[in-house]
């Protein structure tokens, strides 16, 4: 009946997406403001179509909140749905086969930016509930939170939450915003990592110089940047701040063991990204290197000429931007301020350095043995016919804690993109298959969740 009912209306399914798509709502460029409004009214205008009671637009200090709801019985369970509409820029566009929005489907795969990040999988539950509405299958309570500034750190959606208490009231949250092993092995995201976001200067001279006259006598910002950059981590791949290990829990070995046996090919990691060889910190696998430890990584560096053909100048400034990832009892202001105590203690004396913060958030760590993951376990084994894998993933989405400290909510990760999806990249695309089965999959997790209570 539901596979009968997607199959339908698949593509009126996938044209609603491809309208979301359209909408170029970049949270991160303020030119994009106009965009981001108009993707909101649309989110609002499907949840009304697909049959919620309520809908709205919420404003905030940023961009807007779109929440709706549709209330069956105070007995029932609630779900709170949260999700992303704004999306990363397309940047670099040079590198997009079909414009990013554009959707174009190739190869079953819809090519678009947001397809995967989180449109594409947000929207599978404004369907899911449209299929649970029109075939009376609804038994919970759905509470729908779709906002415009995940991508850009969620400031103004913590004030919301915290002033919405009792609106938000719910029994648990349900996203879909992560990864999934592949399409032979389903995995329920248990875990994200947290983030520390910075942006560092440093200075030399009040201006640029002749790299001829000057160069040799004078402190270059861009070499000193480099080899400050350079020190952040000790030849066994460990960060080398000090204190930033001070925190972190070690995981059982037993933990570790469970961690590593999710299906993993090094050599098809590597050959799908174009890599020699793999780094990281010594004694630690892939797989805990990006789920379970801490790092550094510099996502931005600029300085100096870059212009077409060669300019001789020894610059005056150079810049770079600094995301630590940070694993759970880690605190992101803690690491902030650690890091700023150390780059400014590792910086030369012949040059000025500033250390500025950006956004942050923490790590979250959700229960495998709560009654919604293991609804959410069923639905997979249900509709995949195979259990699903419990994962830790190395992004970071740092609502999830906020919702367990302000609304005392465990949250449920049912992602079904792919690694290899594009987030973020150039050609961001999301499978057809994925789309659909995982509407499907929504249903089943609603099916055996309103059984529990
Ligand atoms: N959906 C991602 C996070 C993600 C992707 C988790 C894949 C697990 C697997 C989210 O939109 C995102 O990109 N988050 C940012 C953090 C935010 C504060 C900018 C990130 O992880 O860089
Ligand atoms: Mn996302
Ligand atoms: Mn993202």
């Amino acid at each position: 009946m539901i596979k009968q009912y997607i199959q339908t209306n698949q593509e009126r399914f996938l044209n609603e997406l491809f309208d979301l798509l359209r909408l170029p709502s970049v949270s991160a460029d303020s030119r994009h403001k106009g965009d981001i409004r108009k993707t909101a009214e649309m989110v609002k205008a499907r949840l009304l179509e697909a049959g919620v009671e309520k809908a709205e637009i919420c404003e905030t200090a940023g961009h807007p909140i779109v929440y709706g709801e549709k209330l069956v019985s105070a007995n029932a369970p609630t779900v709170l749905v949260y999700g992303h509409y704004d999306v990363q820029p397309p940047d670099p566009l040079n590198l997009w086969l079909t414009p990013p929005f554009e959707p174009t489907v190739r190869d079953g795969k819809i090519y678009a930016r947001g397809a995967c990040d989180d449109k594409g999988q947000f929207y599978m539950h404004v369907k899911a509930f449209e299929i649970m509405k029109n075939q009376n299958l609804l038994n919970c309570n759905i509470k729908f939170m779709i906002e415009g500034e995940e991508e850009v750190g969620s400031d103004n959606l913590g004030t919301f939450v915290k002033a919405n208490k009792e609106k938000l009231k719910a029994d648990v949250i349900l996203i879909s915003d992560t990864s999934l092993i592949s399409l032979d092995q389903p995995s329920i995201t248990a875990g994200l990592r947290g983030l520390s976001y910075m942006e560092v200067e440093v200075e030399s001279a009040n201006r640029d110089l002749h790299s001829g006259v000057y160069g040799g006598a004078v402190a270059n910002p861009i070499n000193v940047l480099s080899k400050m950059i350079a020190l952040l981590h000790d030849e066994n791949g460990r960060v080398n701040i000090p204190g930033f290990y001070d925190k972190v829990v070690d995981l059982s070995a037993a933990e570790r063991q469970a961690i590593n046996k999710a299906p993993f090919s090094l050599e098809e990691y590597k050959k799908e990204i174009g890599i020699e060889d793999i780094v990281g910190e010594k004694g630690y696998t892939t797989i805990e290197r990006t789920g379970i430890r801490p790092t550094l990584d510099c996502n931005g560096i600029w300085g100096g000429y870059t212009g077409e053909g060669a300019k001789t100048v020894l610059p005056s400034k150079a810049s770079a931007k600094i995301s630590m990832r940070l694993v759970p009892n880690q605190n992101p202001d803690e690491i902030t301020a650690l890091f700023t105590k150390h780059f400014k203690s590792i910086a030369p004396k012949t040059i000025r350095v500033k250390v500025m913060a950006h956004h942050g958030g923490e790590a979250a760590v959700t229960p495998t043995d709560s009654k919604a993951f293991k609804a959410a376990s069923k639905a997979f084994e249900d509709v995949w016919g195979k259990v699903p894998i419990p994962t830790r993933d190395g992004g970071s989405i740092p609502i999830v804690a906020l919702f367990k400290k302000e609304l005392g909510l465990d949250t449920v990760l049912m992602g079904f993109g792919l690694d290899t999806d594009a987030l973020h990249s150039p050609n961001e695309h999301y499978g057809i298959k994925n789309f659909l089965i995982g509407i499907e999959t929504i249903v089943a997790f609603y099916r055996y969740y309103s059984d529990t209570k």
